[in-house]
């Protein structure tokens, strides 16, 4: 079996982005690393990220990637702009992200939803005046969306009460195209859909699909394995992991000590 790619995430979050690479590259193995026992990454600092994705980027090469993806929001905010680690091919979701919303949008105003670690790096925000710099960007940070995903909280009164909150500036102003920057965000889609109505959501898996593609990444032929590691395991998780991924399904966690 030919080399896999890694995916690194802060937790279980990043598995809505391997989820849309499965599917989209059925012959390509995976190697995921979620940081559950530290997560969140979306309250610590660039040196506290910086240390922890170090540590998961070496992880993954030592399981002999042949490229590593920054699943995670936060994570990819202090790898910007890199594009490898130590040898191996790195991608991040910022970059790819910006360009996308930009196609999207055609220069009318972007919105950009994030962890305040993402939020205060400005990191989308910069990358997109940089290619466009009329560009309108209004960043709002939505710290409480990743504990409600975690919990299972969603399609419900409280989310839709959490995503009013938030996202009523981007009603009022009316803009029309939506960055979920954080690997949480695409399991609450369809409610903040549901709140803003006509919008377009910038999401990391088909994002990501692309770079993939453009840098001929994934093999199209032959048998594959997905593995699953985290730095804890509870059953809460097991079942988290295995509702993230469905129709996929996943063998047994793996719990790894970094
Ligand atoms: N994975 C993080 C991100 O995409 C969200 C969860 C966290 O705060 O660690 O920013």
């Amino acid at each position: 079996m030919s080399k896999p790619i890694g995916i690194f995430d802060s937790g279980l979050g990043g598995l809505t982005v391997l989820k849309v690479l499965a599917k989209n590259f059925p012959h390509e193995s995976f190697v995921y690393l979620g940081d559950i026992a530290r997560l969140p990454y979306g309250n610590k600092s660039p040196e506290t990220i910086r240390k922890y994705g170090d540590q998961i980027l070496r992880f993954l090469k030592d399981q002999d990637v042949k490229a590593m993806v920054i699943a995670c929001n936060s994570a990819s905010t202090v790898y910007l702009g890199e594009k490898s680690f130590e040898g191996i091919p790195l991608l991040n979701v910022i970059e790819p992200g910006s360009k996308a919303a930009l196609e999207i949008s055609g220069g009318k105003p972007i919105a950009i939803l994030g962890t305040s670690a993402t939020i205060r790096s400005h990191a989308y925000a910069q990358t997109i005046r940089r290619i466009h710099p009329a560009t309108e960007v209004t960043e709002i940070s939505c710290p409480l969306f990743v504990p409600l995903v975690e919990e299972g909280v969603v399609h419900n009164e409280i989310t839709d009460l959490v995503i009013k909150r938030y996202l009523e500036q981007v009603k009022t102003r009316k803009i029309e195209t939506v960055i979920l920057g954080c690997t949480h965000y695409p399991v609450l889609a369809d409610d903040i859909r549901k709140y803003l109505g006509q919008v377009n959501l910038v999401e990391s898996g088909e994002v990501l699909t692309r770079e993939i593609e453009a840098l001929n990444l994934a093999k199209h032929s032959g048998t594959r394995q997905i593995r699953v590691c985290i730095t804890d395991v509870t059953d809460h998780f097991e079942r988290l992991a295995q509702e993230l991924m469905y129709p996929e399904t996943l063998g047994p966690l793996e719990k790894i000590i970094l």
